[in-house]
């Protein structure tokens, strides 16, 4: 297998490229070194009819202007910390506070918006692109020299898998994540309120209206939260307040296993996530609001892409019910997600 690279564009001076991963059965997957951020993927419905399944922008300029995480890697702490503070060994730390007063995915440049290095990798039945970043001690607040490294993989059965690495010289939160908005309907313009979800969760992390967790546990019987069996994701999201955007606690707890699946009906394309990692933030695009019009003249209007976030419990630091988020020296932080497409 073989990965193309062209350039995507400049930022002060730097060029950034955009490759193209290609897989036996002609799955695309098209990953830009600035921010990690896929750019496409482009898979068969059930009459073998390829589509781009994600949200995002066909050129570099639009990720620079206006980009609500669009396809990422999220880091150094993804999600919310709450007023961007936190006391580590007995140490107070200030981060940066790009939401309100608090810190939302590693703060006013996360790694969403850093130039990764990046090298292509290929055999016979995979391609791979290695992301390398490494976030100097202090940035947005964060103490440590952090050096990561994330793999990105297609593979010849249509699986899309994500292998983080990371090593600190500081004892530092971490809970790295990607962001890409799927739409399962492609490019059609219908939006994701009829896709079917599952989420293999028994309990989620309870917000605060400014999404912030406030430290409970809830159980989902019962409730308007509960996807362990398959259900629209439109059927209750009028009775949950601003739609979905939690982290589910997965029953996998910290295993290798499979987190959620997503249908699509009328295409029939499938997505299956599967992770190491103990939650799962879902987002329902709750806050697209038609202001964004990205690839393909698409108006992103609220609720027009999702996103499955595999990580770690958002603002753990400071919430002593949930576990512990911190890497320390000698240590070193993994995590395996995949997410395998496939047709029903
Ligand atoms: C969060 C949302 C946030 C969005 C930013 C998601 O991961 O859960 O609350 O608004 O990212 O686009």
């Amino acid at each position: 297998m073989e990965i193309a690279k062209e350039l995507f564009g400049k930022i002060d001076g730097t060029d950034v490229f955009l490759f193209t991963l290609v897989n036996k059965s002609g799955m695309q997957l098209q990953v830009t070194n600035y921010g990690g951020i896929v750019t496409s993927i482009k898979v068969p419905d059930k009459n073998g009819k390829f589509d781009d399944i994600v949200l995002g922008y066909d050129s570099l300029k639009g990720y620079l202007i206006e980009t609500p995480y669009f396809g990422a890697i999220v880091g150094r702490c993804a999600n919310r910390i709450s007023y961007g503070k936190f006391t580590l060994d007995g140490k107070d730390y200030t981060l940066s506070l790009n939401e309100g007063p608090h810190h939302l995915h590693g703060g006013t440049v996360g790694f969403d918006k850093k130039i990764w290095q990046a090298t292509p990798m290929t055999d016979d039945s995979s391609s791979s692109l290695k992301l390398q970043y490494t976030s100097p001690d202090g940035e947005e607040g964060y103490p440590g020299n952090l050096d990561v490294t994330v793999v990105y993989t297609l593979t010849n059965d249509n699986k899309f898998q994500i292998e983080y690495t990371a090593k600190t010289d500081k004892a530092t939160p971490i809970n790295l994540t990607h962001h890409t908005y799927f739409n399962l309907a492609g490019t059609s313009g219908r939006n994701i309120l009829d896709h079917i979800i599952q989420i293999n969760a028994d309990r989620y992390c309870s917000t605060n209206p400014d999404l912030t967790p406030t430290g409970e546990i809830l159980n989902v019987e019962g409730t308007n939260m509960d996807f362990r069996t398959p259900l629209p994701i439109g059927a209750r999201i009028g009775m949950v307040r601003g739609g979905y955007d939690h982290n589910y606690i997965l029953n996998t707890k910290g295993q290798f296993g499979k987190a959620a699946e997503l249908y699509d009906e009328k295409s029939g394309r499938v997505i299956e996530v599967f992770t190491t990692e103990p939650g799962m933030q879902f987002y329902s695009g709750n806050f697209l609001d038609g202001s964004i019009v990205g690839e393909y003249g698409l108006v992103y209007q609220k609720n027009y892409g999702l996103c499955l976030e595999t990580q770690r419990f958002p603002d753990a630091i400071n919430q002593p019910n949930f576990p512990d988020n911190i890497l320390r020296p000698g240590e070193t932080y993994k995590q395996l997600t995949i997410y395998k497409f496939g047709v029903r």
